[in-house]
């Protein structure tokens, strides 16, 4: 049976291989580079968390399966392959399953979040073009072991190369970083520089049909629209002229190339009009949103947003939506786009100069767009010490993130002495009193601390980011780093330990340490309280079912990386905080109730999803570590302790201030001593309350841990 299957096997192999293409193809094959919207898959294969690789992605593709496309079902490219009579699904190179007769017909090379701008693709952890094209180097080979050197080039000659990328630089890498070295007319300059010399590498390779995407309306998907289209989420019109701007460029620059060389048929293919167009004419194709995405909210979600808990929001019938996420159009659009093109250009159409196609575009993957999570860990082992979460616990990893949430400026840090910047107090932070406690060390460094030697490494580190939450909406709006975000970096310190101390030792370690995570109070104050995305669509116990389902996956992802002793902070009677008594305690500033009561409800369902994990992990030590009722109980009882002030912070005039608006500025309005104030500023607790409440948390949950 073996014997006779493999000869079968074998003999289809070499038909596939010999076989031409079907009668009516216009190209042998179709060849794509670019971002997530022509990556059918690549990013599965590879460490991003650029992925969609789960549900609700693929729901309306065959099966409804998830495939890595970043749609609900097929990609403008695969509509293309079909219309042009090559195959049905544009395969994505990487997948290990793909057979000879597979690559003769044509792959994708796209990875979402990539750029023209190799930055961006290191942002995102994407494949940059560079390395896509090394991949199309090693495809090369294969193909000419298989057909021939000639052959390989007859068939890479008449191709259609479709390269489609840009989208990022101009929504992502610019906005957050490049923007400080650059104009955007420097930056468009830089963007298609880099946009031509992939071109000419790719004719150097044998590519003779190209088609080049513009960057498409990128200020109209609905996360610019949410970020940047202010209070009524209108297309931001910055982002459109930047696209513009980019279009114009990059259209002369392959005009020119066309020109240099005469066998070159590279073709500018305009995306921005057709899908503006298809924006501002919803009616007449049948859709009924422009401006939400059809996963949960439709604001934001994408990617990892995008995913099984959000189903109860996401809409049922996606083809009434321009856009599937946040970012990447339905396949509907991309169907509408892709017809267009095929009538405008059919058989050989590639073959003159003059090509107008329509294509769909969409940015990729923004794992940076603005978070407000708040997810510390601290592992400690006795001799290790790691902390995860928000900032409560993120000894200053904000300081090297693109953020406004920072604090590593005075009066923060007053009592530290100027060593170590950007803990939200005046002085240590929990993560450092527990690491001193278990005689670790005396100061926790952040992890993304770029001076940081094996030694620091090996005893313990911090890889939380201030205003961070479970929810990753709630990182997402602070650009501060999510729950994965952390995730990932804990596996690159994993594999840094590997390297220096062997595989054995790094799992040793990682098992004996303890790892603390405080989460759930941005949820609750940034997210849920002050912004209408997830109140309207979930009321107050769905919301804390939510948060707690999401902290449950991310206490689970710690296990499966091989940390066994984990303390939850839960979390703290957060309407008691300064600026909750300011916001929504009354002319007289009481406690928030109502803030209170979110705290106590999350606290309930993340208790009890903890109790479920350590049931489920019986090897490990997953404890529930209640801090709502020390704090609650030192706001109440201050004087016992030595405290005077429980209802203002230190900073400034002590109601509202933190980070950024606690500053030297409001030095004159300082309190001179901080310990007799419970709060440092209107959110964090003084270097003083920390050491109280941590010392009572050693205490009590010590021996349950360790
Ligand atoms: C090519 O043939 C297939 C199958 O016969 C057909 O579905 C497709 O429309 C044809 N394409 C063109 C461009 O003629
Ligand atoms: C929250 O979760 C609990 C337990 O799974 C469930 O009984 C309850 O119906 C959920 N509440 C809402 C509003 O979803
Ligand atoms: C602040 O006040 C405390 C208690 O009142 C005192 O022990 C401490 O020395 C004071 N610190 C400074 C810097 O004055």
């Amino acid at each position: 049976m073996f014997t006779l299957s493999l000869l079968i096997l074998i003999l289809f192999h070499t038909v596939g291989a010999a076989t031409t293409p079907p009668k009516n193809a216009t190209f042998p094959a179709i060849i794509v580079f670019g971002d997530s919207i022509v990556d059918p898959g690549n990013n599965n294969y590879i460490i991003t968390l650029a992925k969609c690789d789960f549900s609700p992605y693929g729901r309306d593709f065959e099966g409804g399966k998830p495939t890595g496309r970043f749609s609900n079902g097929k990609l403008a490219t695969d509509l293309l392959a079909e219309a042009y009579g090559v195959k049905e699904l544009l395969p994505a190179y990487l997948d290990p399953n793909l057979q000879i007769e597979d690559l003769l017909t044509g792959v994708s090379f796209a990875s979402g979040g990539s750029g023209y701008d190799p930055l961006t693709a290191k942002l995102e952890t994407a494949l940059p073009l560079s390395d896509q094209l090394d991949m199309f180097r090693s495809y090369l080979s294969k193909l000419k072991s298989a057909v021939g050197e000639e052959k390989t080039s007859a068939i890479m000659s008449k191709s259609l190369f479709i390269v489609f990328s840009g989208s990022n630089d101009i929504a992502q890498t610019y906005n957050l970083i490049r923007r400080a070295q650059y104009d955007i007319e420097s930056y468009t300059d830089l963007t298609v520089s880099f946009a031509l010399s992939f071109l000419q590498e790719l004719y150097g390779l044998g590519a003779r049909k190209v088609g080049v995407f513009s960057a498409p309306p990128i200020g109209c998907v609905p996360s610019q629209r949410t970020i940047r289209g202010g209070i009524e989420r209108k297309c931001s019109q910055k982002e459109n002229q930047a696209a513009i701007l980019f279009n114009s460029k990059i259209s002369s620059k392959v005009d020119a190339l066309s020109k240099q060389f005469p066998d070159f048929r590279i073709v500018y293919l305009d995306v921005f009009n057709p899908l503006l167009s298809l924006i501002k004419n919803p009616a007449r194709y049948g859709f009924e949103v422009v401006n939400k995405g059809c996963c949960g909210t439709g604001n934001i979600e994408v990617s990892l947003l995008c995913n099984r808990l959000e189903d109860a929001i996401t809409c049922t019938d996606a083809s009434k939506y321009i856009f599937w996420d946040s970012f990447h159009p339905t396949e509907k659009a991309y169907k509408i786009i892709a017809s267009q093109i095929v009538q405008k250009h059919t058989k050989g159409s590639f073959t003159s100069a003059k090509l107008n196609a329509v294509v769909d575009v969409e940015p990729t993957i923004s794992v940076f767009l603005a978070c407000f999570l708040t997810l510390d860990v601290e592992s400690i082992v006795i001799k290790i010490f790691y902390a995860l979460g928000d900032s409560i616990l993120d000894p200053g990893n904000n300081n090297y993130i693109a953020t406004i949430v920072k604090c590593n400026f005075s009066p923060y840090g007053r009592d530290l002495k100027g060593r170590r910047k950007g803990r939200f107090s005046n002085g240590k932070i929990p993560a450092d009193f527990v690491a001193e406690y278990y005689g670790v060390k005396e100061l926790v460094p952040p992890y993304l601390d770029p001076s940081l030697q094996l030694q620091d490494l090996l005893t313990g580190v911090s890889f939380a980011s201030g205003a961070s939450g479970y929810d990753p909406l709630t990182s997402k709006l602070a650009s501060a780093l999510s729950p994965s975000d952390q995730l990932e970096l804990f596996k690159g310190y994993i594999s840094k330990v590997k390297s220096a101390v062997g595989e054995e030792k790094t799992a040793a370690i990682v098992s004996k340490s303890l790892c603390l995570i405080s989460s759930g109070s941005d949820d609750i104050a940034n997210n849920y309280e002050l912004l209408p995305f997830r109140r309207a669509h979930y009321d107050d116990e769905a919301y804390a079912n939510l948060t707690a389902s999401y902290a449950s996956v991310f206490i689970k992802e710690l296990v499966k990386l091989g940390v066994r002793k984990i303390g939850v902070f839960s979390a703290p009677p957060i309407g008691c905080v300064p600026s909750q008594r300011t916001l929504g305690g009354g002319i007289d500033r009481e406690c928030s109730q109502k803030a209170n009561n979110l705290a106590k409800l999350f606290n309930s369902k993340l208790s009890s999803q903890i109790d479920g994990l350590s049931k489920e992990f019986p090897d490990s030590r997953i404890v529930y570590l209640d801090v709502y009722n020390p704090l609650l109980s030192l706001i109440k009882n201050p004087a016992k302790n030595g405290f005077e002030v429980v209802n203002k912070g230190c900073c400034g005039t002590g109601v509202i201030e933190v980070s950024v608006l606690c500053n030297k500025l409001e030095e004159a309005k300082t309190c001179k001593n901080a310990s007799n104030h419970i709060f440092w500023d209107s959110y964090h607790p003084t270097e003083k309350a920390y050491k109280i409440l941590t010392s009572q948390l050693i205490n009590k949950y010590s021996s349950r841990l360790l």
